[in-house]
């Protein structure tokens, strides 16, 4: 027996009824924010996630599903959504334009990780990119776009946001931060030493009990910001309190991917175990220009979509649409037309082997169908069928043409 690949699921029955809830709820809450669809390849060349979500992250570095394809090409399944909008954003020529270009996305993502409750090889996410919008009132809208999805789906959450600084503060921080992380180089874990030297930042981000208990003196971004960004972060605070949005401010939130700038966030979830997020995004104002494209600032986020799957209230399905069963397969030819005019109006299930009533009547109860119409001997030379409403209970005797 050939098994699914170790870390990637199939979907079905609720599962699925989950992951269509979810989109549906999601994509129409985007279209309510001005969000057109945008569909980019899932593969794609290496080089653009090693230029944007970084040559030193955990997912470039350890994650990515990478190989050569038969034309000798370094390919790469996508490990997230930016990356390819953007790159989809210039090849465009979107950044040339005028116009403010927003766009939602959903589709299965491709990371290498260790698979365990919550993390998955191959994973979904919906996710938004608005570009050419620098106020931070996007950001703030982005945050509300994802708490008016959460709602919806009847989810519970919290959210951290950071600010990340931008290309005037943060070199001098991460100067800073090198220096504080060298003198306690000896007693950090082997990761964070290597961090170090390739990307600083993300020792904040560390699991390590003891890294972290060392990092509580470490200089914070957070107070070394430069006057714009301070006036943003301030800002965004600002509007989520006016929002009555409640947050955390978690000065170690720095996210796993390269490109982020000003605002970070992202939405946790205290009911699903260790892999806690459920959301996360922020503002990416260089990474246009940084794949050759024209400055554009932007901002985005993206859902996790199995992460949120058990979290979810399904909404009550009622009784819908017509089972035809035949008690005798003489009466399956007369059933079939009738099936496929009903269809035109209706969800119909057909059950084309003799069965008992009973068993009929079981069947139409299986397929959450509001009518069971059944055709028999006595039906068949008649020319009527036997209809009962599963909903009140009524059963009837119709001529076929009545029906
Ligand atoms: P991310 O934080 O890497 O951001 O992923 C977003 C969400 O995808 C996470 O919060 C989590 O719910 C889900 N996720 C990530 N990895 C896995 C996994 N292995 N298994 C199951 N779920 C997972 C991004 O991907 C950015 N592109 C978000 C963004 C859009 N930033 C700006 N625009």
């Amino acid at each position: 027996m050939i098994n699914a690949l170790r870390g990637m699921k199939d979907l079905t029955f609720e599962e699925s009824q989950r992951f269509v809830h979810i989109i549906t709820t999601a994509v129409s809450i985007a279209k309510r924010y001005g969000y057109g669809y945008i569909e980019t390849p899932i593969l794609e060349e290496t080089a653009l996630f090693k230029r944007s979500v970084g040559e030193s992250s955990d997912i470039v570095g350890k994650e990515m599903y990478q190989f050569e394809d038969k034309g000798g090409n370094d390919v790469c399944m996508r490990p997230e959504g930016t990356a390819g909008v953007v790159r989809a954003f210039i090849s465009a020529k979107l950044d040339r334009q005028p116009q403010k270009f927003k766009f939602y996305y959903y589709g299965p993502m491709f990371r290498y990780e260790r698979p365990q409750k919550g993390r998955l090889r191959q994973f979904h996410q919906f996710g938004c990119e608005s570009f050419a919008e620098a106020s931070v009132y996007e950001d703030f809208t982005m945050i509300s776009m994802i708490k008016d999805i959460f709602d919806a789906l009847g989810i519970g959450y919290t959210l951290q946001i950071n600010s990340l600084g931008c290309p005037e503060c943060m070199p001098p921080y991460r100067e800073n931060l090198v220096s504080f992380l060298t003198d306690i180089k000896e007693e950090l874990c082997e990761d964070c030493n290597r961090r170090i030297s390739t990307n600083p930042i993300r020792v904040l981000d560390c699991k390590n009990e003891r890294c972290q208990s060392l990092l509580s003196s470490s200089p914070k971004l957070i107070h070394n910001l430069c006057e714009s960004c301070d006036t943003d972060f301030a800002k965004l605070k600002a509007l989520l309190d006016q929002a009555d949005i409640a947050y955390e401010v978690d000065t170690n939130l720095v996210r796993g991917l390269d490109y982020y700038s000003k605002s970070a966030f992202e939405f946790v979830s205290s009911e699903i175990g260790a892999q806690s997020a459920i959301a996360g995004g922020g503002r990416y104002d260089r990474l246009v220009e940084f794949l050759d494209g024209r400055a554009t600032p932007a901002v985005g986020f993206a859902i996790g979509i199995e992460r949120i799957m058990g979290l979810v209230k399904l909404p009550e399905i009622g009784r819908e649409g017509i089972y035809l069963g035949a008690m005798i397969p003489e009466a399956i030819d007369t059933l079939f037309p009738i099936a496929q005019q009903k269809r035109k109006e209706q969800k119909v299930t057909v059950e084309y082997n003799k069965k008992s009533l009973k068993a009929h009547l079981k069947g139409a109860d299986k397929a959450g169908a509001k009518i069971a119409a059944v055709i028999g001997e006595d039906e068949l030379k008649n020319g009527t069928i036997w209809i009962k409403d599963l909903e009140s209970k009524e059963e009837q005797t119709l001529p076929l043409e009545a029906f």
